[in-house]
Parts: structure tokens; sequence; C-alpha cells
């Protein structure tokens, strides 16, 4: 069994077999349990950024259809997956720390429209490291980035990825 996820130190999750470590930490990357099982192998971990360096460094090996599954993997914004509560514990969090789980119908109908001019440009939903950010500053990254070609648009995503993948590990290690 995996230990108490609540908080873990990082001497326990060194320990861990490969099942459990991905079971542990299979959703730091969103629905992508194939990050942690690619970490796996670097243990032992000298701290969390160390963790952290291993598992964007198995994402960075990964070719361009594995980052696109990853981005894919993403709900949006204030989307339907979030109106009927159907998001993962970590992105319900994030979500509401920026307030997106408490939109006026205005701004329900605003992030809406950015979200589906963005996937259709894109083909894959806008992922920002919400928690850094405040609803107004969300929604005008949300317009300046509508303006990157496609492959700056699929780094500046991929960099968002790795910041929320270590605010998730700040919150399961406090660190
Ligand atoms: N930023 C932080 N969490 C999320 C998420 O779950 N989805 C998207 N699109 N961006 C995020």
């Amino acid at each position: 069994m995996p230990p108490d996820v609540d908080r873990v130190a990082l001497g326990e999750v060194n320990g861990l077999d490969r099942p459990d470590f991905v079971a542990l930490l299979g959703g730091i990357f969103e629905d992508s349990p194939w990050v942690a099982d690619g970490a796996w192998a670097s243990r032992p971990f000298a701290g969390v950024d160390d963790l952290h360096g291993a598992m964007v460094a198995v994402v960075r090996r990964a070719g361009t259809e594995a980052h696109l599954d990853l981005l894919r993997a993403h709900p949006d914004l204030a989307g339907r997956l979030a109106e009927t509560g159907r998001l993962t514990a970590s992105s319900t969090a994030e979500q509401a720390s920026a307030g997106l789980d408490r939109l006026t119908p205005a701004e329900k109908t605003r992030f809406n429209g950015l979200n589906e001019a963005y996937r259709d440009k894109f083909g894959f939903p806008f992922i920002i490291a919400v928690r850094e950010h405040t609803k107004q500053s969300i929604l005008d990254r949300f317009e300046a980035r509508l303006a990157n070609t496609a492959e700056q648009e699929r780094q500046t995503a991929l960099e968002e990825v790795f910041k929320i993948a270590r605010l998730r590990l700040a919150q399961l290690f406090r660190g």
C-alpha cells in the first residue's frame, strides 16, 4: 500500500517499490502516471527539486505525440468537467484557488469562448499554473497566448505543466 497521501517524507518515497511510487505520484502530472513510472529508476532523490527534475526529464525525453497527450490530459479551466464535479482533487483545488469555481455568468461565457478558440487553434486545452495567478491575470494570459504559434504554445504549455507539477509536489511534501 502507498503511504498516507496527505503528507509524505521524501525518505519514504525513496523506499517505495515501483507500483506504490506510481500510485503515490501518478497524479502529479495530470492523469499521466507514465511520468512517475519513468522517474522511479532515478531514485534515490536528494530533495523535492531533484524528484521534480527527474519527472521533467522523463517528459522532455518523450516525443511530441506524448507531449500532446500530456497536454490533452488536462481539463478545461472552468469547463464542463469542473461544472459537473468531475475534476481530479488537485485540479479542483487549483481552479478554486483562483476563484474559477465562482464565476459570474458573464465570466463563464468569456472562459467558454476563450477555451473554444484556444482548443480550435492548438488542439489542446489552455493550461496555466493557476495558483500563481488571479482570475484577471489568467484572462490576460489567455488572450495573449492565443496569439502564439502552435510551436511556441506547445512549449509554453509544457512549462506550465512543469510548474503545476512542482506546486503539486510542494502540496504533497510541504516544500
Ligand atoms: N492549471 C492548473 N491546473 C489545471 C488544470 O487542471 N487544467 C488546466 N487547463 N490548467 C490548469
